[in-house]
């Protein structure tokens, strides 16, 4: 199986909020926020959030990777890099107001936005996006999982981030977490935390996404 990285495109969005809406769905935040019967629902605002980001957001870069015999896209990222803004206004019209596209009636609105919150003041409190890089999503369909795609799509980033001797930043959700501390991740000790019965869900379990940064790392030997 030969993998190819790539820009997405804006035809892609749809595609994109399908894999991420099955690859998150082992997560309680997740099942809790959007449900299991309106999948249509959420693929449709995730995909509208990643098309907003990548026409607006000049921090923005989307990519995917793809299957190359059947041309599928089993996996991507959404990484920001370091980038400053001219004014206030041109930030908040490259982010978004924190509502994001408003939640479909068939999601927890209170929850998402609730969450939301949670991640923008984390990132106000650790992070300089003048300086830093985030990687904001990475996700890999489930059927596709443990073969080389994610890493693919943190190397993206990583190689970047070490040839500007810059850190990434991002907040963990389980899967991710062992896979980050091996790339040099280390955990901010702050985490948030989601009950997903208290948010509805019944016996939905404990989520919990670990706020982590990577030090900057001086890359040797080439200068591209
Ligand atoms: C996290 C995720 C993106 C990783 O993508 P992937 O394509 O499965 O990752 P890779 O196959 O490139 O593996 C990356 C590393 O993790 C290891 N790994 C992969 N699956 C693993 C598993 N189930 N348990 C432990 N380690 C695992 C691999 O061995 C590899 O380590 P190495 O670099 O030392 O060889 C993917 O599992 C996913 O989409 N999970 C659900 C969504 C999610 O939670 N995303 C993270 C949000 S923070």
């Amino acid at each position: 199986m030969t993998l190819i990285l790539a820009p997405a495109e804006e035809a892609d969005v749809l595609k994109l909020a399908a894999i991420y809406y099955d690859s998150f769905r082992y997560d309680p935040y997740d099942r809790a926020l959007f449900s299991d019967t309106h999948k249509e629902d959420a693929v449709n605002y995730l995909a509208e959030d990643d098309l907003y980001a990548i026409r607006n957001d000049p921090q923005t870069r989307v990519i995917k990777v793809t299957e190359s015999g059947t041309n599928e896209i089993i996996g991507y990222a959404r990484w920001e890099v370091p980038f400053k803004f001219e004014s206030e206004e041109a930030r908040e019209k490259a982010k978004r107001p924190n509502a994001l596209p408003p939640f479909p009636a068939s999601a927890n609105g209170a929850l998402g936005t609730h969450f939301q919150t949670q991640l923008s003041e984390r990132k106000k409190k650790y992070m300089d996006t003048e300086k830093d890089y985030t990687l904001v999503i990475i996700v890999v369909s489930p059927a596709y999982q443990g073969k080389g795609a994610g890493s693919i799509l943190l190397k993206y980033g990583i190689e970047k981030a070490d040839r500007d001797g810059a850190r990434i930043y991002l907040t963990a959700a389980a899967a991710g977490y062992e896979i980050y501390e091996k790339k040099g991740w280390k955990s901010l000790d702050d985490t948030i935390v989601v009950d997903a019965e208290q948010w509805g869900l019944p016996n939905g379990g404990i989520s919990k996404t670990v706020c982590m940064m990577r030090d900057a790392v001086k890359a040797s030997g080439h200068d591209s």
